[in-house]
């Protein structure tokens, strides 16, 4: 049984883990697992949230647009691979939960799914959302992230659990 985790006990870790190998963004009623390694944790609106940057492109992107909340998790090291696997593979060609042998359970506050095999994950609901604007962007950022001019659309979850 997983239990309830304050987010004191676990932020830092996400962040180094975003700035590392990633972690992943779940979505879906047939649940997908991306990789992710920008977003956010944080404090707005006396809430607090997780930020998620989805490219259009991404199977994931439609999930998220279908979805009114989603999941994020976090595994051990020795899923490494796997997260390489879901940072590289479009679940438009491959079923990702089958390739890493993922299961997948149901959220406790949300209706999206995370992944059993997680060190602990966040649920969290999408509050706000919006695409990056290029006119508000640095210049500098905009010519090196978004040569195909596919700007992320940003998601606001407020986190409702931590679980581990
Ligand atoms: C370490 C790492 C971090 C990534 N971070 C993001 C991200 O924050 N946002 C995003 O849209 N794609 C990100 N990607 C790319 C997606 O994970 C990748 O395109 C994936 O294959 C999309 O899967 P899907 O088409 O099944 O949604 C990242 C990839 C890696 C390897």
């Amino acid at each position: 049984m997983k239990q309830e985790v304050p987010f004191s006990d676990v932020m830092l870790d996400t962040i180094e883990r975003l700035k590392g190998k990633g972690i992943l963004l779940v979505a879906g009623d047939l649940p997908n697992p991306m990789t992710i390694g920008w977003g956010t944790l944080g404090s707005i609106w006396n809430k607090q949230i997780f930020t998620v940057m989805v490219r259009p492109v991404r199977y994931t992107f439609g999930l998220m647009e279908e979805q009114s909340d989603f999941s994020v998790c976090i595994l051990p090291e020795k899923y490494n691979k796997d997260l390489d696997l879901c940072g590289t593979q479009s679940s438009r060609d491959i079923d990702k939960f089958f390739a890493c042998n993922f299961h997948a359970e149901r959220c406790q506050r949300v209706d999206s799914f995370f992944i059993a095999e997680s060190l602990y994950h966040f649920e969290c609901r999408i509050i706000h959302k919006h695409y990056l604007n290029p006119e508000t962007l640095d210049p500098a950022i905009n010519k090196r992230f978004y040569p195909k001019l596919d700007y992320h659309m940003v998601y606001y979850g407020e986190i409702l659990g931590i679980y581990r």
